[in-house]
């Protein structure tokens, strides 16, 4: 993979509409015969010179067992990918540690995180994915606080989920700890992070940001985000191998974070004790190297997400003001992706229909419950995904409205 850099949105814009660059990225994908995916959004393929390299690692992993991993692994080649890391996110070293999903990540952060009080309140949103809802939940049985629950406006604007936040800090005064979803995986609704990070902060509130969707598709600095504590996987939008993730502490707030369990095998001030004990993936991790250089050759996040959001304009387009369909992620760009979601508004059963796109038009969707928006069905493009595909989705779409 050779491609060069589009210097910025203008350039990434181009090269979103060029489905003949996209056909070149689709052909080094190995892709299974059968429906139309449209549900790139669980996890995403690896690229065949990615999946290669992690069977060559995997292969040499098996037959050197502990010698390489002990004496090259474990002292060197470990941290090289955890600054490879770094470097990709602009940030220092000392801010990541790696883990095995996002899951893993929040929760830990969630866990230990020191600053709660009993009587503190924390503060979870309808669009928060449901195992770091149960995680902050969870808090209030441990840690005694008071859980306090909002469910966001809909449609939503940039101003209502503002307004959202706002309305919830001026009317809990003992918040001091909420999450915060980047992407929601329920409908593609990308938060305002920074501005209501600002607001948070403003207030003495401690932000932990799932960045779950985000990674890989969303062009973002994450050290100008204003969050101090994160969580990120690296299967879905980095297209790495299964089973990897990090968390993102800032520095200066290592303290507020408890080492793991009271692990011992590292410093007080060195964020690798705050990672999970436990044997990881080292062939997967050490693929990294060569998911990150794939992901730079295409252009980074600015150009994967702008392919997506593409997508996701032509056949959002054609059907926004079609009769029977509602979708419920705005049109604003600062606030959708890739990821976008839909209602047959005629229909009562969503998962129904997910199951009639697939039986009638062989395309293939997931239906997602939770919001306070009510049931949709969740329409993610991926980088195989073209034009053409996309016209058929909508095609879809029209006959079963
Ligand atoms: C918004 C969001 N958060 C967290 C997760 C959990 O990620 P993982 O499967 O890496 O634990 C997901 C997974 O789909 C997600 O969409």
């Amino acid at each position: 993979m050779t491609h060069v850099q589009p210097a910025g949105k203008d350039s990434a814009l181009e090269r979103a509409q060029d489905e003949a660059f996209w056909r070149g990225v689709a052909r080094q994908y190995e892709v299974e015969p059968g429906p139309l995916n449209f549900e790139h959004g669980y996890f995403g393929r690896m690229t065949r010179e990615v999946l290669r390299t992690y069977e060559q690692h995997l292969a040499y992993v098996n037959s050197s067992n502990s010698v390489y991993v002990r004496q090259r692994f474990d002292t060197e080649d470990s941290e090289v990918i955890r600054a490879d890391l770094a470097e990709l996110l602009g940030i220092p070293r000392q801010e990541v540690a790696l883990t095995r999903c996002a899951s893993e990540s929040l929760q830990t952060l969630i866990r230990n995180y020191n600053e709660l009080q009993p009587g503190d309140q924390v503060l979870i949103s309808d669009l928060d994915y449901s195992s770091v809802q149960s995680a902050m939940r969870w808090l209030a049985k441990n840690r005694g606080v008071e859980v306090i629950e909002i469910s966001h406006a809909h449609p939503a604007s940039y101003e209502s989920l503002l307004d959202a936040y706002r309305d919830a800090f001026a009317a809990h005064p003992r918040l001091k700890l909420m999450a915060l979803t980047h992407v929601t995986h329920r409908t593609g609704l990308v938060m305002p992070v920074q501005a209501i990070a600002a607001q948070a902060k403003a207030h003495g509130i401690d932000v932990i940001l799932d960045g779950a969707h985000a990674l890989g598709q969303l062009d973002f600095s994450l050290g100008e985000l204003g969050v101090a504590f994160a969580g990120f996987n690296l299967q879905k939008w980095m297209g790495a191998p299964l089973s990897l993730g990090f968390i993102y502490v800032k520095q200066q707030r290592l303290s507020s974070i408890d080492p793991d369990m009271g692990d011992a095998r590292y410093a007080p001030d060195d964020i690798l004790g705050r990672a999970p004990y436990g044997t990881p993936n080292i062939p997967a991790l050490m693929t990294l190297t060569k998911v990150f250089s794939e992901h730079r050759a295409i252009g980074g996040s600015i150009v994967k997400g702008a392919r997506l959001a593409y997508l996701r304009d032509l056949w959002v387009r054609e059907v926004r003001n079609l009769q029977g369909v509602e979708v419920l992620t705005p049109d604003d760009p600062r606030l959708y992706c890739g990821i976008t979601s839909l209602r047959f508004t005629r229909h009562a059963d969503q998962s129904l229909m997910t199951r009639r796109l697939l039986d009638e038009h062989g395309i293939f969707t997931v239906a997602r419950n939770g919001s306070a928006c009510g049931p949709c069905i969740r329409i993610t493009p991926g980088f195989v995904t073209s034009a053409d595909d996309v016209a058929r989705l909508t095609e879809a779409i029209r006959a079963l409205a």
